[in-house]
């Protein structure tokens, strides 16, 4: 039901950005619920796997997620097979262990890649693409987008020389985006960070791509024995974590 609602709301944007939302009040229910419901599952059915469909909307969902300048600084790599599964898995022996079923059981696992520099040919690449889409349709678009890119990119590489964070908070939107989107779809999930990162670069050549594994995200549906699905959420109160200015 929620994944019906989902699919027509992702739709209706599609097709004319001035329609959305059609129902805010609805759809903010609805998402709302998925926010609620969704939990991080600890133990997946092997036996099931997503269907393809609903992967490619969860690729659209990533490559659709925000980022500062739509800089989209990412990569994200995704293992189905159990031979791509165990290449992975590789990074959670040891002190790790603790997830190493969860990405071998899972039906699909996603490593959340963020480039390790901003490439000019990365930046060109990006205002070749929005040209493409028909992003610069005033006169000078083209040029204040460029600047304006390079702008926030020269602040964090020299002057507040955070690159590599600023890079990394993109990637981090990508998978909270995932997270919420899979629990409307039904499919359960499991954030990972707690996985060997020099281990995952060189088993999948990350580091020669220009890349660095920065999370993990396994997809499936949860096993009977999940003990966390059983558990009830927790979260601060409301008045912890806001304040109405
Ligand atoms: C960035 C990130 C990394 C996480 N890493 C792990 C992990 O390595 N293993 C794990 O079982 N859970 C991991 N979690 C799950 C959190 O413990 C969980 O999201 C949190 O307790 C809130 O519970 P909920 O997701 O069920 O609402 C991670 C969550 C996030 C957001």
């Amino acid at each position: 039901m929620i994944f019906i609602f989902f699919k027509q709301v992702h739709r209706a944007k599609i097709k004319t950005s001035s329609s959305y939302p059609q129902q805010p009040t609805e759809f903010a229910m609805n998402i709302s619920a998925a926010a609620t419901s969704r939990y991080t599952a600890k133990a997946y059915d092997p036996s099931r796997k997503i269907p393809e469909d609903q992967i490619r909307e969860l690729q659209a969902v990533l490559r659709f997620s925000p980022s500062s300048v739509n800089l989209q600084p990412w990569h994200f790599l995704i293992a189905d097979s159990e031979t791509a599964k165990a290449r992975v898995a590789t990074a959670t022996r040891g002190a790790y262990h603790f997830n190493e079923r969860k990405v071998l059981n899972a039906s699909h696992v996603i490593v959340f890649a963020s480039h390790t520099d901003v490439t000019t040919a990365h930046l060109d690449r990006l205002l070749a693409q929005e040209e493409r889409d028909g992003r610069f349709q005033a006169e000078g678009a083209k040029d204040g987008q460029r600047q304006g890119r390079q702008t926030f990119v020269n602040l964090h590489r020299t002057e507040l020389r955070d690159l590599q964070p600023w890079i990394d908070r993109q990637v981090y939107l990508a998978l909270g985006t995932l997270l919420l989107s899979a629990g409307a779809m039904g499919i359960d999930a499991t954030p990972i960070e707690g996985f060997d990162l020099a281990i995952l670069d060189a088993e999948l050549g990350l580091r020669e791509r220009g890349l660095r594994s920065l999370a993990l995200c396994a997809l499936g549906y949860r096993a009977e024995s999940d003990f966390n699905a059983r558990l009830p959420k927790s979260r601060l109160p409301a008045e912890a974590v806001f304040t109405r200015l």
